[in-house]
């Protein structure tokens, strides 16, 4: 069956969906983000502000490369940037189902509100600056989750539960 993997952007909800997934099938959860500031040793912000940006996406491809060698088979839960590069896409799609967990700008804006653990929306004056910046990245970014999700879910009306009841339908149909 391979991997439920999820992507979207910061804020979309995909930490909590992998949860309730893992809690609902029994099955193991593993969040990209999680796992490299486990294995780096300090927070992802430490990691983009004394390794850099680079660094970081690096070290996000070698553990897809990982999961693939280790035949992971349950949820994945990926860090907003991780479908940017093209050599993801194809690990991404080899590692199982992709979900795109598509949320708007405002949402996002409204969930990461207080949030400060995400390097690239640091520093914005107020919540109109920081809507405008994640519409901005958004827009760039919305081709690159497009072309490596099987299945796109329109989070905004959604509940995390509602959410994982979509997804698990859509695993038994296509089991
Ligand atoms: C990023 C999203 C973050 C984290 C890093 C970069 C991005 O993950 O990987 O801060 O480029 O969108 P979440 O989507 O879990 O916040």
């Amino acid at each position: 069956m391979g991997a439920i993997v999820l992507t979207g952007y910061m804020g979309a909800g995909k930490s909590s969906v992998a949860a309730a997934l893992g809690h609902r099938l029994k099955i193991s959860v593993l969040d990209t983000d999680a796992c490299i500031a486990e294995r780096e040793g300090v927070s992802i912000s430490a990691i983009f502000k004394e390794r850099g940006e680079a660094y970081f996406r690096d070290a996000e491809t070698k553990l897809l490369k990982e999961l693939i060698a280790g035949g992971f088979d349950g949820i994945i839960s990926t860090g907003g940037g991780m479908p940017l590069r093209d050599e993801n896409k194809k690990l991404l799609k080899e590692l199982g189902h992709v979900y795109y967990l598509k949320a708007s700008p405002a949402a996002v804006a409204r969930r990461l509100k207080n949030d400060d653990t995400r390097p690239l929306l640091a520093g914005a004056a107020d919540m109109s600056e920081k809507e405008k910046r994640i519409a901005g990245m958004l827009g760039q970014r919305e081709a690159h989750y497009a072309a490596c999700a099987s299945t796109v879910i329109d989070t905004d009306p959604l509940s995390v539960e509602k959410i994982a009841d979509m997804i698990l339908a859509d695993e038994k149909a296509s089991s």
